[in-house]
């Protein structure tokens, strides 16, 4: 009984300890430098100065975590698989304190790009106002002086009010404009969002709009702090979400997902020369057994790894909705098959998939 309970004892500890990982494992538990499972659901990655920082949904347990009641957790890494806790970059006001990231928010899909000409950090996410559910389809913008925070929550918005995109004759062609037109004076709705940043430097914030129906591109200030005011309308009323941005071979990619809410559903891809141009769809990137619901995930983010040649991850969560901290992460490479991405289930996999391809 006493052997049993060293057993027991030592194999805690060994987890608890942080043996240091040396490949990916999606679907399982991934504990951080503190044995504990890393805590950064609907996350975005950003590279900096030689490091990795992860930064994500900090949840609860229970349903409860599917509200911001803590805020955005950030990691660190300089080999993607093993994780420094760095703690709440960006933590929720208190209640009723009046802020729009009072505590029990949704606050959802954070992320993180640096800002060359300002030397300022900037994250944005997706945020429904506390007691509104998903009407207030916002979006919020925080920065900071340091990658890991902590980041001054600066304001929300529905982005783009009064404005028409640069590609309106066309996109109208081909979808309804009714909620476009609702949304017109007060703002677009802005829901799953990604950041992307161009080799010039532009920035561009991608996100559902108009209740999901239409994906939004809109640029970013040259501060990332606000948007321009030009904007494209893409994939009229195909339901987009989970939207991944990212560009190889002068070629921008999206990865996406369906519209069934923590449900995994077939992700989608696509991909144009010109961000603000027409998108070509090409069709589910999965392949193999788990393909048609993206391997029981979403995607949040596509990671282009330093340092090696065309190597791509596709980052997605398994939600938890009734235990929210219990979401899991699915890692996997993206390979490119005539110009198409394609990811494939890997139980366990590490950096030198790109090397042998
Ligand atoms: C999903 C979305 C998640 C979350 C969820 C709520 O479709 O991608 O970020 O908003 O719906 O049901």
């Amino acid at each position: 009984m006493k052997k049993i309970a060293v057993l027991i004892f030592s194999l805690a500890c060994f987890a608890a300890c942080g043996k240091e990982l040396k490949s990916f494992t999606p679907g399982e538990i991934w504990p951080d430098d503190n044995g504990v499972h890393i805590n950064a659901h609907g996350g975005g990655l950003l590279f900096h100065d030689g490091t990795y920082y992860w930064f994500g949904e900090h949840k609860v347990e229970g349903d409860a975590g599917n509200r911001a009641m803590v805020g955005v957790h950030c990691y660190s890494s300089k080999d993607l698989y093993n994780w420094k806790d760095e703690g709440v970059a960006l933590a929720v006001a208190p209640e009723g304190s009046g802020s729009d990231i009072e505590k029990s928010c949704i606050l959802e899909r954070p992320k993180v790009i640096y800002n060359e000409k300002t030397g300022k950090f900037v994250m944005w996410f997706h945020l429904e106002l506390v007691g509104e559910e998903y009407r207030s389809a916002r979006t919020g913008v925080a920065v900071a002086d340091s990658a890991t925070g902590p980041y001054k929550f600066v304001r929300s918005l529905r982005p783009n009010a009064g404005q028409r995109p640069i590609n309106w004759d066309e996109s109208k062609k081909k979808g309804s404009t009714d909620i476009f037109e609702r949304d017109f004076e007060g703002g677009q709705f802005s829901r799953d969002m990604a950041l992307f940043v161009d080799d010039d430097g532009k920035a561009y914030h991608i996100h559902s709009s108009e209740e999901n129906k239409t994906t939004h591109i809109s640029e970013l200030t040259d501060d990332y702090l606000d948007f321009s005011g030009k904007f494209a309308r893409v994939f009229p009323d195909r339901y987009m979400e989970a939207p991944a941005v990212f560009k190889r071979g002068g070629w921008y990619y999206f990865i996406g997902s369906g519209c069934t809410g923590w449900d995994p559903n077939a992700a989608r891809s696509a991909r144009t020369k010109d961000i603000m141009d027409e998108w070509e769809e090409l069709g589910n990137p999965c392949v193999g057994e788990g393909a048609d619901i993206t391997f029981g995930a979403q995607s949040t983010y596509a990671l282009k790894v330093e340092g090696m040649d065309d190597a791509y991850i596709l980052l997605a969560d398994r939600w938890r909705p009734k235990n929210a901290i219990d979401g899991r992460y699915v890692w996997l490479p993206i390979d490119f098959e005539d110009g198409k991405p394609v990811v494939r289930w890997h139980d366990e996999w590490d950096l030198s998939y790109f090397d042998k391809k």
